[in-house]
């Protein structure tokens, strides 16, 4: 009987599959896609992504299911974002089918580490420019790489499943206003320092953006309010990432009977829920992390009990059913593959 791996215990994201593919566009063409061992690339000092940032990635996972078939989550959706983030960077759009076969083959491929759930296979696909040419700096690069990373991982945040600490920002926002929801390494930079500042003052685990009193998102998460029956988010605008994590958890919700209300709110308003309500982040490598209380102007809210809800611990559970194959796939979310 063929065994299955235990999730790494490194940190996540630092551990790599066997195999990644890669393509090349030049001359306004991609080439044929190629598998093989992750190697590092030798790039010439003037490359476009290094001098300008022209870069785009998405991160999704491939969960074991219970019944041992290895299935993509949300595969369409994140192909689409990726596009929709390279047509904002003015990089080359992959095409939907090449895209979602450099995935898939990934994943075939290195479908022997992917770990028992909690664990799963992230994916890293990344697109970036390559033109030698460090006069480009108002033009798009002529020549791009696109490559799919695998990465096995355990749970996110060390600990698992923990109540988290967050820091609420009130005057900086994640990213610029119009790049919010392009997945690029810039909106990262952007959110580094405070993030570090943060955690080296008051020990949190992430920090909620909230420019102005206008809540947004976290470093790498989006942040919902919940209590029984009924959740709040921000509606879609280009400030922040559409989590394909936060679409699938209030498509859930609404089926199980919550009002899903999408719209801006203020962290006075939040603060209103911290007595009967709860928070949390969402995303691909969270999942859905409660959060046990923020610091806000330098005082400490508590949510509930200050553990994880029973909100949120419920609308996790149907999620990874979901992603484990014990619940049935009602929205054609998962994309098995071969092994
Ligand atoms: C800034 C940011 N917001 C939100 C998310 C959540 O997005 P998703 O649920 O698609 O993983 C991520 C995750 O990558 C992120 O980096």
């Amino acid at each position: 009987m063929k065994s299955i791996p235990e999730a790494p215990s490194g940190p996540f994201g630092t551990v790599f599959g066997d195999s990644f593919s890669v393509v090349e566009w030049a001359n306004g063409a991609w080439g044929e896609p190629r598998i093989g061992p992750i190697e590092p690339f030798s790039f010439h000092p003037a490359t476009h992504v290094l001098h300008y940032g022209s870069a785009c990635f998405e991160g999704l996972k491939a969960h074991r299911g219970i019944d041992d078939v290895v299935r993509i989550f949300r595969l369409e959706r994140h192909v689409e974002r990726m596009q929709q983030s390279a047509r904002v960077l003015r990089l080359p759009v992959p095409d939907t089918d090449l895209l979602s076969k450099m995935i898939v083959d990934t994943v075939t491929d290195n479908t022997h580490l992917v770990p028992a759930s909690p664990g799963s296979l992230y994916i890293r696909p990344t697109l970036i420019g390559t033109e030698p040419n460090i006069g480009a700096a108002a033009a798009p690069s002529k020549t791009a790489l696109l490559y799919v990373l695998p990465s096995p991982v355990g749970d996110y945040f060390k600990g698992g499943i923990r109540p988290l600490k967050v820091k609420v920002e009130t005057e900086q926002p994640r990213s610029t206003p119009a790049f919010g929801s392009v997945k690029t390494g810039a909106n990262y930079a952007m959110a580094l320092g405070i993030t570090l500042d943060a955690k080296a003052e008051l020990g949190i685990d992430q920090v909620l953006f909230a420019p102005d009193g206008d809540v947004q998102e976290t470093g790498a998460s989006n942040f919902l309010l919940l209590r029984d029956k009924e959740i709040l988010t921000k509606g879609l605008n280009s400030s922040f990432l559409h989590g394909v994590t936060r679409d699938s958890i209030l498509t859930l919700a609404r089926d199980m009977g919550y009002q899903v209300h999408e719209r801006d709110f203020t962290v006075d308003e939040m603060i209103e829920w911290a007595d009967d309500g709860e928070a949390a982040l969402s995303g691909t490598a969270a999942v859905l992390g409660g959060v046990g209380s923020m610091i806000v102007d330098g005082e400490e809210i508590v949510f509930g009990s200050g553990d994880v809800g029973p909100t949120t611990l419920e609308l996790r559970q149907a999620l990874t059913d979901i992603h484990v194959g014990s619940a049935e796939d009602r929205y054609g979310w998962t994309t098995a593959v071969e092994s």
